[in-house]
């Protein structure tokens, strides 16, 4: 497969989905034989305007295990000279002629689009403003749930948290929708749930949703619980207490859950799922920072020549 860039999960076709994730298999092997040497001519700049752990880590990793050499300015907003009021145009023409690819992390929505449009190289967008995207994460988590469950169409799967915000579950929605007979609930506040861009998305293709706030009533219905984090301060003022303790796993709200179901978080969390439940099977959330290696280590073989 080749991919121009990686801006949003609306690209991504079913067959082109199918095909990625048997690549990211291919390097799951590939890690197990410790890696290759093919990309060792091309460099990756990883351009982060905010605070990451998994997705720059993870795609440096990724890049490491393919060969290829990296770049890396993880406060670019500091340690650039955006930090003298370089506009993100200049640095990405300027980054361009250093790297083979630009991985690119923003606080701004659409920032990632913008940076693509006028980049002579391939831009991955890591992550995009509030309420932006997030599609390698979303790819990541959609071939978790295919590696978990055998099969995506017909899944149930409730979203749960800071949805207004997420941009994690506003890319993995766009995937979902892609499936046969797919149910998604969306769990959360009423001031905290999901976009309505979103929603007429999944109208327009025909897919099943609800909007919930009672967390506890899903949890026995679904097969994928996505949690998300939902900062207190975030809170409708008059019902911080409640809501936010109801939007909480732990041993005994994980009892609830499906025996075969699965626990998902993109990370981190705050205090959205307690450290307790990580020795249950069914917390796949430290498994799904370990296909984020795969996943990213294919999208980087799909927009780099060898
Ligand atoms: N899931 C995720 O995007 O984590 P980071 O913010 O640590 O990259």
């Amino acid at each position: 497969m080749k991919l121009q860039h990686v801006i949003e999960s609306q690209q991504f076709t079913l067959p082109m989905l199918n095909e990625l994730f048997g690549l990211a298999d291919q390097m799951g092997a590939l890690i197990g034989r410790g890696g290759t040497l093919d990309y060792q001519h091309k460099i990756m700049a990883s351009l982060f305007y905010e605070p990451s752990t998994r997705t720059r880590f993870s795609f440096e990793s990724a890049m490491l295990r393919l060969g290829g050499k990296i770049m890396s300015t993880e406060r670019a907003q500091d340690f650039s000279s955006v930090s003298y009021g370089e506009s993100l145009d200049d640095t990405i023409r300027v980054v361009a002629h250093y790297a083979d690819v630009i991985v690119l992390r923003h606080n701004q929505i659409g920032a990632v689009k913008r940076a693509a449009a006028i980049s002579s190289i391939p831009v991955i967008n890591a992550g995009d403003g509030k309420g932006g995207q997030h599609p390698t994460q979303a790819l990541l988590d959609l071939y978790t749930i295919y590696k978990e469950t055998q099969t995506i169409d017909g899944v149930k799967v409730a979203l749960v948290g800071n949805l207004l915000d997420g941009r994690t579950v506003r890319s993995l929605a766009y995937l979902l929708g892609k499936f046969e007979r797919v149910k998604i609930y969306f769990v959360a506040p009423t001031t905290l749930q999901m976009r309505q861009d979103i929603l007429e998305y999944l109208n327009r293709h025909h897919v099943w949703y609800t909007l919930e706030s009672d967390f506890l009533k899903i949890l026995p219905e679904v097969d994928v619980v996505y949690m998300t984090r939902i900062e207190e301060e975030k809170m409708p003022a008059a019902s911080i207490e409640k809501p936010f303790k109801r939007y909480f796993i732990d041993e005994e709200v994980m009892k609830l859950m499906k025996s075969d179901a699965i626990l998902m978080h993109p990370l981190p969390r705050l205090n959205e799922i307690s450290p307790a439940v990580d020795t249950d099977p069914r917390a796949a959330y430290f498994r799904q920072t370990k296909n984020g290696v795969c996943i990213r280590m294919a999208l980087l073989a799909s927009v780099l020549n060898p």
